[in-house]
């Protein structure tokens, strides 16, 4: 009997520790994600669309309130860069390598359009990637 107490100690408190740590870490690691996509934002997109996305006057649109927001088309936009007839065309970006291209929609998605962040992103922008390069 007496045997059996380290046994439970392991199969049970181990792993119950384990989901702890993991909860204490789980926020930190999604902020980290944030921080990482907007390194890449004001590396990329800051100097035209601005730090808050507000965009600069007739030149630059304020992506805050973007009619894109489709991951797809999203990763369409960045890749090609667009000229719709504006003053400035947005200019194509093949630099951002498909991991930062997810944790560049992350940041947009979260602090940018400010909505929901789209199931099954990493396949998204892989689709986007695969099918919109020119
Ligand atoms: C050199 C300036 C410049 C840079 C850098 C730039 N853009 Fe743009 N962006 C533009 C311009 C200009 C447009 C409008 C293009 C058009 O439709 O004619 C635009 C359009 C957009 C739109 C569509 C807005 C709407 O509602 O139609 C989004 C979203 C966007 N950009 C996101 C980004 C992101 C994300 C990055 C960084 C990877 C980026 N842009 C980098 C200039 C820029």
């Amino acid at each position: 009997m007496n045997h059996k107490h380290p046994l439970f100690f392991l199969q049970i408190i181990i792993p119950i520790v384990l989901i702890f740590i993991m909860l204490i870490f789980l926020p930190r690691f999604s902020s980290m994600q944030k921080w990482e996509g907007q390194k890449i934002y004001n590396r990329h997109c800051a100097s035209c669309h601005g730090k808050e996305g507000n965009g600069l006057k007739n030149l630059f649109p304020a992506i805050r309130e973007s009619s894109i927001t489709a991951p797809q088309d999203l990763v369409c936009l960045i890749r090609n860069g667009r000229n719709s007839g504006s003053v400035v065309a947005m200019p194509p970006n093949q630099t951002i390598n498909s991991k930062e291209m997810k944790l560049l929609l992350i940041y947009l998605y979260k602090e940018i359009f400010r909505i929901s962040v789209p199931n099954l992103l990493s396949e998204e922008v892989e689709k986007g990637d695969a099918f919109c390069n020119p």
